[in-house]
């Protein structure tokens, strides 16, 4: 029987979903307490389920302590493009998540906690090109910023108070469910949902804009095993830099055609190019790689190839 007991904060988004799903496999259902602002859409075989706002401090206390919570993931966060609608309320809500996170762990003396970081943390002074692990961090947006923040309030709670917080700087995350979260990279999960409904793509940004990415199995597995390592590897306490490969809209589409060759997109760049262009195309993950053995499994290719095949199936029905 699984020792631990594990909270899931943002349990119904992209990643909370795919980690929830992993970690009930490996700990039992039972262990892996999901948590969101509302109830999940396959409602009652997510339970346990808790309704929770993680600005909430002391619900979040009363559930760590109700269910002797030993890790706690917390995935809530508003994204890159939403967050500039209402830039203040993002700072506080991204800022007073982690906050009260951070807080319920040191008193509770949760064992280990796990806080996603963004390439989004770079800015346009930042090296594009293999974007080393420690480099400049000056973000142009105010998600960016909050991450940064969010990154070196880890690092001080460890330093401080001995928190066992560990964090990866995702790259965009690709995956089946196709759903925008207001994050620049979005434009690649799109683009493989219109071209297995075999409508025509339009692209947010222009052709050549290199980005880097992370197929949602490699995001899976890299949290995973972040998390399993050993205390004496995790050298980085801020962040640590992941990717999976990196790749422009043309040549996603081009790995999209070997497939569907009757797959069309045209290019329509909107204010999202500017924020595209001051992100890094390629990251230098080498540090990951040699505390804790990370090593990406997809491909580009590979990824389409994963991509395109489930969401046949997804769609079969009406297709
Ligand atoms: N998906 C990516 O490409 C990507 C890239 C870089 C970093 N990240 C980070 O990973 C984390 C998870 O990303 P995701 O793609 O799963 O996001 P998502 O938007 O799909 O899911 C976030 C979830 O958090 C919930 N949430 C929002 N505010 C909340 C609050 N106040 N209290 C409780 N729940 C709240 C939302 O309802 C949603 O279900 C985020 O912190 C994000 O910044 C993701």
């Amino acid at each position: 029987m699984s020792k631990e007991k594990i909270l899931i904060i943002g349990a119904n988004g992209q990643l909370g979903a795919e980690l929830t799903r992993a970690l009930r496999q490996i700990h039992g259902q039972e262990n892996v307490i999901a948590t969101d602002l509302h109830l999940p859409h396959d409602g009652y075989n997510y339970l346990p389920f808790e309704i929770l706002d993680a600005t909430d401090a002391s619900k979040m206390s009363f559930l760590a302590e109700r269910y002797r919570i030993t890790q706690i993931y917390h995935l809530a966060a508003v994204f890159t493009n939403k967050g500039e609608v209402n830039p203040l309320k993002t700072w506080e809500i991204n800022m007073n998540c982690l906050f009260n996170v951070m807080e319920v762990a040191r008193v509770q003396k949760v064992k280990r906690v796990f806080f996603p970081s963004s390439i989004a943390v770079f800015g346009s002074n930042t090296p594009r090109i293999m974007t080393p692990q420690d480099t400049i961090r000056t973000p142009e947006t105010v998600y960016g910023m909050s991450k940064v923040a969010g990154e070196n309030w880890c690092s001080y709670y460890h330093n401080r108070y001995g928190t066992d917080v560990r964090s990866l700087r995702y790259p965009g995350v690709v995956d089946y469910q196709g759903q925008s979260r207001g994050s620049t990279a979005d434009y690649a999960l799109e683009m493989y949902h219109k071209a297995v409904k075999g409508e025509v793509f339009e692209c947010f940004l222009n052709e050549n804009t290199r980005l880097p990415f992370l197929f949602i199995d490699d995001a899976v597995r890299a949290t995973l095993d972040l998390m399993d390592a050993p205390e004496k590897n995790i050298a980085i306490r801020s962040s640590y830099n992941v990717t999976g490969f990196s790749a422009t809209p043309a040549e996603l589409a081009d790995s999209i055609r070997r497939v569907l060759p009757d797959f069309k997109m045209q290019y329509n760049p909107d204010e999202r190019q500017k924020m595209a262009d001051s992100w890094p195309e390629s990251i230098d993950d080498m540090q990951a790689f040699k505390d804790w053995g990370w090593r990406p499994k997809y491909d580009l290719d590979k990824m389409t190839d994963k991509m395109i095949a489930t969401l046949q199936k997804k769609y079969a029905p009406t297709l």
